[in-house]
């Protein structure tokens, strides 16, 4: 009796044993339908036709109203799963047409894009969205690109962009979330959920992308495609903290990034494809190149051919090619020589048709021509001038001059970008119209009356280093009541391979400030720019100072109700704003150092004493000539009122690795306009087993009170908030002392402290 037993138990664990090695596709197609569907269609592919599945092929712009028959052959013959950049949807349908009735396997074609910000309605570039410490509006925002995208066909965008960056000469920093990982984090969830919807088969949803994976943002120097150096515990806190949130709000697909990674370019590295994305975080959907990135390997010295450079992407985990053929050359080969294997092949396949099945391409391949267009509709716009106007940074407001009174007589309305309706669009909008565009000019002159409305645009670009348009803009500024400014950079000046290594206003738009600021007539300034600009140098020239980022379609509305007091400024920093570019990398929540600065030690160049001993100035980690403050820290945002925090308070002060924390504060509108409040949550722990940020966010609310109003606001935090990865790459919350601070921005708000021990009784 007893040996049938352990004989029984023997058979009971081998076939366990057994089920662990079958390779786990075969275990999920045993229980799950759409794994089975994908075996099956998967069953009746050749290797030419998997082969094919990998790559993603372009339109030629040639061939956009006419598909040349070598393009149709390729889908035919099922050498192509995804086309990129194809508009023209009666010719997306002939294309679908060939690869679900002409080619054998009959597997629908994805068609993707960049859909970035916005289709044909388009909001502020994702900085300026990250603005708004509002995931709900961004995923509102998302959606709606989504719904206008899919009248077109587009089923796949390459967004969101969740590059943390510390670097404002990055011109990719436009596309960015910005420097926090707390908030990037719920800015890519609300994205992906937002393109997505409830239903990925939903025929208004598009597949999202998560991209750049990983560390882009971090390119040395802020120049693109430069080498990222970041310490493995750094990436994993920082880095890769949005791209889990993107994988946990369940994103389709992954793209790798350009950059090498600690000396191993993205497009080949195993950590950040095997190990993390697959092992760790055990994500099914596929991931895509990104432009060339795979063949680009010969360029970082890493491959040595086409072949190779299939090879190691292909073993590493990239699953299809955008625009680059060494797939498509090579895998069949590599499979023939043992270098690579067809299950492998299988494997990615799998994971593009999974993606195919979810999106119901097998049901409704073709453009959805049901629906009427809905691009631009009034709702759309409407939500466009609402993430505008919640995008507007105030930064400056000398004697509360904004906002100002309708009854001005006259204004002057002055500066390259108060009428660029291209410009304002910003970075990546590549179906957006400067025709649908509504620029500050036009919605000045609407809100005011043209006749009270002098304009001069002084200088023809914001690189225009001509003077001739001075005279006029002064003589203009002269007669006004009040000077608005309209500077900044043109789209082109961020962006893709768009970096600056000086980031103040091009061009002589300071000198053209400080001339209209002689005529004593006040000076509002409003920035359009994919990037923080220094403003040291002009500031004390300047009453007003609003932050503008690029603001799409309705910038001009939204900026205008912003002035006018219609709307307040309702933006909020996501990015440190550094007063010199030599401070840069400049981010709020950095490392202590040894010796840090107690006070603005900072003292003007010239000042600084001569035959004095090194240590008179102070050993201190700062700059002798720019301090060590920014210009304005993280989550910086002045508002048209005042609010004031009172009785913070911790539900306890000695807790538990298992107890959650509540801090609460009041906050009181003491001005006399309504307004919103963006209560920020920040912590500091104060002992590491490796150095631990001078302060983390780990909670917002956007709140918004009635003149005299106050309300309690709660935060609740959870002991696994304060984790993060020790020098043995465990993710961990220690034991130990932290600070807590609620408060207005990095640098400000009321200071509590509490105790994890795991001792107390
Ligand atoms: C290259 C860019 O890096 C990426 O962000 C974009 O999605 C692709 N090109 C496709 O346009």
């Amino acid at each position: 009796m007893k040996s049938t037993i352990s004989y029984i138990l023997l058979l009971f664990f081998i076939s366990l044993l057994l089920m662990q090695c079958r390779p786990s596709s075969d275990r999920k197609s045993e229980i799950d339908p759409l794994e089975r569907k994908i075996d099956s269609v998967l069953a009746r592919m050749g290797l030419e036709e998997k082969i094919g599945q990998t790559a993603q092929r372009r339109v030629l712009s040639l061939e956009n109203d006419l598909i040349i028959e070598e393009t149709r052959e390729a889908v035919r013959k099922g050498e192509v799963g995804s086309f990129l950049n194809v508009m023209n949807t009666d010719m997306m349908d002939e294309l679908q047409r060939i690869a679900v009735e002409e080619s054998h396997s009959g597997v629908p074609l994805l068609f993707g894009r960049d859909v970035i910000h916005g289709f044909r309605t388009v909001f502020p570039i994702p900085l300026g969205l990250a603005a708004t410490w509002d995931p709900g509006l961004v995923e509102e925002s998302a959606a709606i690109a989504a719904q206008e995208a899919t009248t077109n066909g587009i089923r796949w965008t390459f967004a969101p962009m969740i590059d943390i960056s510390r670097d404002a000469r990055w011109g990719r920093i436009a596309e960015s979330p910005g420097e926090d990982p707390y908030l990037a984090s719920l800015m890519a969830g609300a994205y992906v959920k937002g393109f997505q919807g409830e239903n990925l088969s939903s025929r208004t949803s598009i597949a999202a992308c998560a991209k750049h994976y990983a560390g882009y943002g971090a390119a040395e120097g802020g120049r693109d495609y430069n080498s990222a150096i970041i310490y493995e515990q750094l990436l994993r806190d920082i880095y890769l903290a949005p791209f889990k949130a993107a994988k946990d709000a369940g994103v389709s697909t992954f793209m790798i990034s350009f950059n090498d990674l600690n000396g191993v370019p993205a497009s080949g590295n195993r950590l950040l494809l095997k190990t993390i994305l697959r092992d760790e975080w055990d994500f099914d959907g596929f991931v895509v190149s990104d432009w060339e990135s795979i063949t680009e390997m010969i360029d970082h010295g890493f491959c040595t051919d086409e072949r190779d450079a299939a090879d190691k992407a292909a073993n590493a985990g990239v699953d299809m090619e955008m625009v680059g053929r060494s797939y498509e050359n090579h895998l069949g080969e590599l499979i023939q020589e043992g270098r690579f294997s067809e299950s492998q092949l299988d494997n990615m396949v799998r994971n593009i048709l999974r993606i195919k099945f979810r999106l119901g391409l097998f049901e409704n391949p073709y453009v959805d021509r049901s629906r009427d267009k809905v691009v631009l509709s009034d709702t759309h716009l409407a939500t466009a001038r609402k993430s505008a106007i919640q995008s507007l940074v105030l930064l400056k407001n000398k004697n509360n001059l904004l906002p100002l009174s309708d009854g001005l007589k006259k204004v002057a309305v002055i500066g390259p970008m108060a009428d660029a309706p291209y410009e304002q669009l910003g970075t990546w909008s590549f179906d957006g119209d400067r025709k649908d565009t509504r620029t500050p000019l036009h919605a000045i002159r609407e809100h005011l009356g043209k006749e009270k409305v002098l304009y001069t645009p002084g200088l023809a670009f914001s690189r225009d280093r001509s003077m001739v348009g001075y005279s006029q803009a002064v003589s203009v500024a002269k007669q006004a009541d009040v000077i608005l400014f309209f500077g900044g950079e043109e789209a082109i000046l961020s962006g893709e391979a768009h970096s600056r290594a000086d980031i103040s206003l091009p061009g002589v738009q300071e000198d053209l400030i400080r001339e209209l600021k002689k005529t004593g007539t006040p000076v509002v300034t409003v920035i359009m720019a994919g990037r923080p600009i220094t403003v040291n140098d002009i500031i004390d020239d300047i009453d007003a100072l609003m932050m503008a980022w690029h603001p799409g379609t309705m910038g001009g509305p939204a900026i205008a109700d912003v002035l006018f007091g219609e709307a307040e400024p309702g933006g909020r920093l996501p990015v440190t704003w550094p007063c010199v570019v030599g401070q840069i990398p400049i981010y709020y929540n950095h490392p202590n150092t040894g010796r840090p600065p107690l006070n603005e030690t900072f003292i003007p160049i010239e000042e600084i004493p001569i035959g004095v001993g090194q240590s008179s100035l102070g050993n201190t980690s700062h700059y002798l000539d720019a301090g060590y403050l920014p210009h304005f820290p993280f989550g910086y945002g002045l508002t048209y009122t005042t609010f004031d925090y009172r009785n913070l308070k911790l539900s306890d002060t000695l807790i538990t690795l298992k107890d959650t924390l509540r801090v609460s504060v009041t906050v009181s509108n003491t001005g006399s306009r309504e307004g919103t409040e963006v209560v920020q949550l920040y912590v500091r722990d104060h002992v590491g087993d490796i150095v631990r940020p001078v302060r983390e966010l780990k909670g917002f609310q956007r709140v918004f009170l009635q003149p005299g109003e106050k309300k309690k606001i709660c935060f609740v935090l959870h002991t696994d908030d304060l984790a993060f990865h020790n020098q043995d790459m465990e993710h961990v919350t220690e034991p130990g002392i932290f600070s807590v601070w609620t408060g207005r921005n990095a640098h400000e708000g009321l200071e509590g402290s509490f105790t994890i021990d795991n001792d107390i009784k």
